[in-house]
């Protein structure tokens, strides 16, 4: 069975936008195996806000890199956008990381030497767009997160709260079909943190899929549905009130 008839057979509205399915991760070291991902299964639909909790060291990273396509699971299926993307080579997995993905991390990750405008601009440069395409979608990307007057500062200039505004306008710019974040607060004051959560949810609300990994429980309510993991394995599945209506409504299955 294909993907697409797949899709169609489990899903009335279209399919899942990724699907996991017994999604196993083993880590090598020193002949010793760390079972990070134990059989995950998920499924995310478009438009949804998911979020993964659990004990430190449970595989919320790990997992978080596997649907970022940033790494490959041991053994199991994913599938993105319909397509089969868990045994591709590095290189067709950077392309479609690129196109596909935006990932917002705990350290902000700019890089130091370039401005907040190339540090935006850097994941559209190697795709096929032409200078006044990403002049456009930087400039665009800068003022959804009102940064748009820092555009020539570097990320040292800037505090933590507007480097992780930089760090989402980068990771929006592209219009990928899913935003990866990985404790997109953790390294943010309770005012930066609430206020990168709600550009989050600002983003949400006009369309953007999210999976977001966090430890805080205000912060995990903003989501659809929240996954929490255990020892590498999904233990438990919360829905919003919201969202279980909204789920009933479309018919749809997890
Ligand atoms: N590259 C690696 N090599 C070996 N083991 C790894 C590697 N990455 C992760 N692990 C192991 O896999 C398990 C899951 O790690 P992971 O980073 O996914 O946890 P986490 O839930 O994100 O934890 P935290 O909340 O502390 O960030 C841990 O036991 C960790 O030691
Ligand atoms: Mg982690």
């Amino acid at each position: 069975m294909n993907a697409s008839t797949y899709d169609s057979q489990m899903t009335p509205k279209g399919g899942p936008l990724l699907r996991l399915e017994d999604i196993r991760k083993v880590f090598y070291t020193d002949e010793v195996e760390t079972h990070a991902l134990s059989g995950i299964h998920m499924d995310i639909r478009r438009g949804e806000y998911i979020s993964i909790a659990g004990p430190s060291g449970c595989g919320k990273s790990t997992l978080l890199s596997i649907i970022g396509l940033l790494d490959s699971p041991s053994d199991g299926e994913y599938i993105l956008n319909g397509k089969p993307v868990a045994k591709l080579s590095l290189s067709d997995r950077a392309r479609i990381r690129n196109r596909e993905i935006g990932f917002i991390f705990q350290a902000f990750n700019l890089i130091g030497d370039l401005s907040v405008y190339e540090n935006v601009e850097l994941p559209l440069s190697y795709r096929d767009m032409s200078a006044s395409e990403r002049r456009q979608r930087v400039e665009e990307a800068l003022h959804r997160v009102g940064m748009v007057h820092r555009m020539k500062h570097f990320p040292s200039q800037l505090s933590g709260g507007q480097q992780q505004r930089v760090a989402v306008a980068r990771a929006v710019a592209g219009n990928p079909s899913v935003l990866l974040a990985d404790e997109p607060t953790g390294n943010l004051d309770s005012t930066n943190g609430e206020a990168v959560m709600n550009l989050l949810r600002e983003l949400h609300h006009a369309g953007a899929t999210i999976c977001m990994v966090t430890h805080d429980p205000r912060y995990a309510k903003y989501a659809d549905r929240t996954f929490h993991l255990f020892d590498g394995q999904v233990v438990e599945e919360d829905h919003s009130p919201k969202a279980e209506q909204e789920l009933e409504e479309s018919g749809f299955k997890v």
